[in-house]
């Protein structure tokens, strides 16, 4: 079926220059481009976004690490885009993640690449409706 995802591009990878090469590896892929906002995130935006990890040790590093740039934030649709773009993304641990995926090929910096992964993908459909109307209100 055809689906709707929610793609960040976190502050690191807006940082180091790396949104035109995710949205390249997106439309490459065949998938096309819904919405695109580039923002800085707020805390009650993250405690809604990261809902199932508040209260976990990584969470407060995690905000931190969210709150310290802009976000490109991305409504990707395609065919099985959420599994599909999980896989382009690689594991959430570029240490181990494969050649080919942007966190396998993009990610730098061993000691801190699990938080900073550079992209974020929705992992289901529920999980998709629910970040694009918290990422994009007026969707
Ligand atoms: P993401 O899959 O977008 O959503 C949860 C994020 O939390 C994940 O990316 C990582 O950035 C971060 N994360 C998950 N597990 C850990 C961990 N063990 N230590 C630090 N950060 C983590």
């Amino acid at each position: 079926a055809v689906e709707r995802t929610l793609v960040l591009v976190k502050p690191d990878g807006v940082r180091r220059g790396l949104s035109g090469e995710v949205l390249r590896r997106i439309e490459a892929k065949g998938y096309t481009l819904a919405a695109v906002q580039l923002l800085t995130a707020t805390p009650e935006l993250l405690s809604q976004h990261y809902a199932e990890h508040v209260g976990k040790p990584f969470y407060q590093p995690l905000v931190d690490f969210m709150l310290s740039g802009p976000t490109l934030a991305v409504v990707a649709e395609g065919q099985r885009v959420i599994e599909g773009f999980r896989s382009l993304a690689g594991t959430t641990d570029p240490t181990t993640a494969a050649p080919g995926t942007i966190r396998g090929d993009l990610a730098r910096d061993w000691g801190t690449s699990v938080l900073q992964n550079i992209v974020h993908g929705s992992d289901s459909p529920e999980s998709a409706e629910r970040e694009i109307a918290l990422w994009f209100p007026s969707l």
